[in-house]
């Protein structure tokens, strides 16, 4: 007996209940199994990585009434989930998990090997960041993967959901897997990519009701597991993809089409601004038949995803140009620099100007920060010696980068300040009386949001793509 044998013999439930029974697997005769209280649930899902991507897929699968075991590297994480310290998660995972863990049937484990002796189907949902050599840092993949092989039994189906280069599934897990576990992936288990493709703030009802999910697997049988397996939570089905590689370059095409789509409406908001045209009313009106899909504009593109996609799929091939991918990603990482600009060419902006940053997480209605564009914004501006300046966001109260400039208090930011930019399409900004301002402020709309206003009482307003500044029209 080897030592995985015989740590899965004397597994017991990771929950430590006595409600654990065992049930007859035809390969491994008696194996321990949860109770399930739903009679539809019929497998225990394992859940590798339980961060936005992670808690979303262990709470829709907890809501279709499967007992979870959730594994995660960072006892933090685990603790705070134990704990119902669940700041950040959409308010129906939380839910989802308070029930889970209340319930018993969300088990929380910082035992990666045991999550996935119990468990038969295995999502990983760890994180494939952006390296230093701007290359996708595949580590937290592979150490996943080399815990789950540990525990990985015959019969049972792993889920790769990770964004990664395309060759990552067949080329590094399906490998990893099989040296761990000395099964062969597709004929004693099966394999399947299937990336995330929820937008935090609607995580639950983007998996269950939004989308179809996209489904590949290493042979014909995975990926009938994977329609079988996403057919139970998905009201749309899977979108059959005929290779591992076409589902993995699909979710960075995805997010290809998200940047250079905002590099365009970045490039034609400025056109518009130099000729004093509202990009707005333009866009509403070209959208209005099917082929022009124009998109909002604005300081950058934050987020762990859309900006770090184009560097997957240009590190992907040798030969190909990616001139349009590669342009795209200049002009929206250039945008903080051309406020910066305007700043101080158009608004005079000196080292006194108190400057008030309206947003620091990357999206509207979301308190996650990763790769947000106000950091980059900060740094611009302290470089050229406009270091007066405080930032706002409705949703987080610390971040470590940011430091006590951070406040969640908008009236007094405002108060504060001579100029604000608004960075994050955050609601509290469109509903805020900006009419009640009893000072003079200037305000420079990032997102579109206060457009068709008027500059009101003391508020001089301007916005990217607004084409507030009078065309020059240059001399015959
Ligand atoms: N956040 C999104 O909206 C979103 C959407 C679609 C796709 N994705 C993709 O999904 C992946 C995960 O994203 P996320 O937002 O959940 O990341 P996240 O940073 O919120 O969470 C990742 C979690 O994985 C844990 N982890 C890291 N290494 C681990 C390991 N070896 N074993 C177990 N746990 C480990 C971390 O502690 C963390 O809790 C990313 O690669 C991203 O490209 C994210």
């Amino acid at each position: 007996m080897n030592s995985t044998e015989s740590r899965r013999s004397q597994s017991t439930c990771l929950n430590g209940s006595s409600k654990c029974f065992k049930i007859h697997d035809p390969l491994l005769g008696f194996v321990n199994q949860y109770p399930l209280k739903s009679s539809r649930s019929v497998e225990t899902i394992g859940v590798f990585g339980l961060g936005f991507v992670g808690s979303s897929i262990a709470a829709v699968w907890l809501r279709y009434g499967a007992t979870v075991v959730g594994y995660d590297v960072s006892t933090q994480r685990i603790d705070d989930i134990k704990n119902q310290r669940l700041g950040g998660f959409d308010s129906e995972v939380e839910e989802a998990l308070r029930k889970g863990i209340q319930s018993g049937k969300l088990v929380l484990t910082s035992d990666g090997v045991e999550a996935s002796i119990n468990s038969r189907i295995k999502f990983v949902c760890v994180p494939v960041y952006l390296g230093n050599d701007g290359k996708a840092d595949l580590s937290y993949l592979k150490s996943a993967c080399v815990i789950l092989g540990k525990g990985l039994r015959r019969g049972d189906s792993v889920i790769i959901c990770p964004s990664a280069p395309p060759g990552t599934t067949r080329d590094l897990v399906a490998k990893v897997l099989a040296k761990e576990s000395k099964l062969k992936a597709g004929e004693d288990f099966s394999l399947i990519y299937s990336p995330e493709r929820i937008f935090v703030g609607r995580a639950v009802k983007d998996l269950e009701e939004n989308y179809p999910a996209v489904v590949s697997g290493i042979d014909e049988r995975s990926l009938a597991k994977a329609e079988e397996i996403y057919g139970k939570i998905s009201k749309k089905g899977s979108v059959k993809m005929p290779s591992l590689e076409s589902a993995e370059f699909e979710k960075l095409a995805e997010g290809v089409y998200r940047d250079v789509n905002i590099a365009l409406a970045n490039e034609l908001a400025m056109v518009c601004d130099e000729l004093g045209i509202d990009y707005f009313s333009i866009r509403e009106a070209a959208n209005s038949q099917p082929y022009s899909n124009l998109h909002v504009p604005g300081f950058g593109v934050g987020g762990a995803c859309i900006p770090v996609y184009p560097l997957l799929v240009k590190q992907s091939v040798n030969k190909t140009k990616t001139s349009i991918i590669s342009e795209s990603r200049r002009i929206n990482d250039s945008m903080t620099n051309w406020l910066v600009d305007a700043l101080k060419k158009e608004f005079h902006v000196n080292e006194s100007t108190r400057i008030g940053i309206l947003g620091l997480s990357f999206r509207g209605g979301i308190a996650d920060s990763r790769l947000s564009v106000t950091y980059k914004l900060v740094d611009n501006l302290k470089m050229k010696g406009l270091a007066n300046i405080r930032v706002h966001d409705p949703l987080i109260h610390n971040d470590e980068v940011i430091g006590p400039i951070l406040t969640s208090d908008l009236r007094s930011v405002i108060r504060w300040s001579d100029i604000a930019i608004i960075v994050t399409d955050h609601k509290e900004y469109k509903d805020f009386d900006w009419r009640r301002v009893k000072k003079h402020l200037r305000l420079i709309d990032g997102k579109g949001l206060l457009r068709g206003r008027n500059s009101e009482n003391n508020i001089e307003l301007y916005g990217l793509g607004y084409g507030s500044k009078r065309p020059k029209v240059t001399e015959q």
